[in-house]
């Protein structure tokens, strides 16, 4: 038969990220490295999209996801129920928080984000609070690229795109980020409780019967690289959410499954949210595979008031090869005690980094927890001036890391309309030291570079 794509061969029918952009093909992954068709090697830091937490390559994931699709692989969760979701979902509740014993799945992130916002608002319809409906959230956050999902992040530049469509019913809040660390003068107690009082005052303002939940990365990750809320700040946000009747939703979507090295970003605190949202590390990416782990009281919300539904679901909910993704790439961090090496690794590339950084005068704020890094580029770092964001100096940082071979994750974040450029550094956890070294060694040719461009 001739078929139509034959007399394609040659052109390009991909809608591409960027349509002037050229893309490396990529052939084949193993551990910390990508290698391309024409056998060029990628040391990978930033885990694809912080995602490929075991590394590449891993056989026994994709064993397992093979032998599932051999016996099953879609069935409708509307109808029908597997082995491997009532497994995955039992290992996700024994590693969460407890009280969060219930897993909902998705295909990523911003699918999860969209599950948990609707399912607060459900909860309060439920519990006849119908006023119930705003979203506090961040004004530097990033929960996924789907309208409501953008419409509560803080992703101006794309945000800009949509002003008309986008949704309202969102209040957002500066986080409490002080670039020069020194908490405005204050002790980081003071600081964070004038902030928590900024924020009463903003609920009281809005007033709480209209505010649904409080969605909050406790570990930011792509908006302002690896930025981790000052201590007592989420145990206060924990309060108010109590006080208002509020839930408390956790976007782990970059942080959960052993990233910041605990299982979930929130067990750096003494807090537990209503839901945790994750995606990416829940399986490592070998499958799109998302979700979120839901507090008791909501589920009996929804026995109680909605005949035990909650109003939504997509197709590919559940879906048993990306669960078998998800419970094989578990089993491989616990089984080989990845998590627990996190922040070991991370305390030694943080030092490197500590070392590199400070022979640059253009790179600054490094910052972080665990196998989570990040850091700014200014172009006087005493100062702290920034670039112009016209510039696009960490995309520009980027293509040069490309170039010389390494992989991490540049971001432009923007506060009171001041924006930034920074970086995230977050390799797979199979990382070894050697590596560790190389990858520095990498970073600082392409920081050679930089330097002689732009500073
Ligand atoms: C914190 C956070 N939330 C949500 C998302 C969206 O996830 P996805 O791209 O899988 O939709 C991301 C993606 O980077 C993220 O980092």
């Amino acid at each position: 038969m001739n078929r139509k794509w034959n007399d394609n061969v040659g052109q390009d029918h991909v809608f591409h990220r960027n349509f002037n952009q050229s893309y490396p093909h990529i052939a084949k992954g193993e551990g910390i490295y990508l290698y391309d068709t024409q056998g060029k090697r990628y040391l990978d830091g930033s885990s694809g999209a912080v995602a490929v937490n075991i590394g590449h390559g891993v056989k026994e994931v994709v064993e397992a996801m093979t032998e599932q699709a051999s016996q099953i692989a879609y069935i409708h969760t509307l109808r029908f129920e597997t082995k491997v979701q009532q497994e995955l979902a039992s290992l996700i509740a024994s590693l969460a928080p407890k009280e969060l014993d219930t897993v909902y799945f998705t295909s990523g992130g911003a699918e999860a984000n969209e599950s948990a916002l609707k399912l607060s608002r459900q909860y309060h319809l439920g519990n006849d609070h119908q006023g119930k409906f705003k979203v506090i959230s961040h004004s530097i956050s990033y929960h996924g690229n789907t309208m409501r999902t953008l419409s509560i992040g803080g992703d101006q530049k794309r945000k800009k795109l949509y002003d008309k469509e986008l949704h309202g019913g969102v209040i957002q809040i500066d986080p409490p980020y002080d670039k020069r660390n020194d908490f405005q003068g204050l002790h980081e107690d003071e600081y964070v409780s004038c902030c928590l009082d900024q924020i009463e005052k903003q609920i009281i303002k809005e007033d709480p019967e209209t505010i649904s939940c409080f969605f909050i990365e406790p570990i930011v990750g792509s908006q302002i690289a690896a930025f981790v809320m000052p201590d007592g700040y989420l145990e206060g946000i924990r309060k108010l959410c109590d006080r208002y009747d509020m839930l408390l939703i956790a976007d782990e979507v970059m942080t959960g499954f052993g990233r910041t090295g605990k299982v979930f970003a929130v067990n750096h605190w003494d807090i537990t949210p209503d839901i945790i949202t994750f995606a990416k590390g829940v399986s490592s990416a070998y499958a799109p595979l998302g979700g979120m782990i839901v507090k008791n009281h909501i589920i009996q919300t929804l026995k109680g008031s909605w005949d035990g539904k909650f109003a939504h679901g997509y197709t590919f909910s559940g879906h048993p090869v990306a669960l078998a993704a998800g419970k094989a790439n578990i089993d491989y961090l616990l089984d080989n005690d990845l998590i627990n090496h996190v922040q070991e690794k991370g305390r030694y590339l943080y030092s490197k980094l500590t070392e590199l950084i400070g022979n640059f005068s253009c790179v600054g704020s490094l910052r972080g927890e665990g196998l989570l890094l990040g850091f700014e580029l200014y172009k006087d770092k005493q100062s702290l001036e920034p670039f112009k964001p016209s510039q696009q100096v960490a995309e520009t940082l980027n293509q040069i890391c490309i170039e010389n071979g390494v992989l991490f994750y540049p971001g432009q974040g923007s506060i009171d309309q001041h924006p930034f450029d920074h970086m995230l550094v977050a390799p797979p956890f199979v990382i070894t030291e050697d590596e560790i070294d190389l990858m520095i060694d990498l970073l600082e040719k392409s920081l050679r570079t930089f330097r002689n461009h732009f500073c």
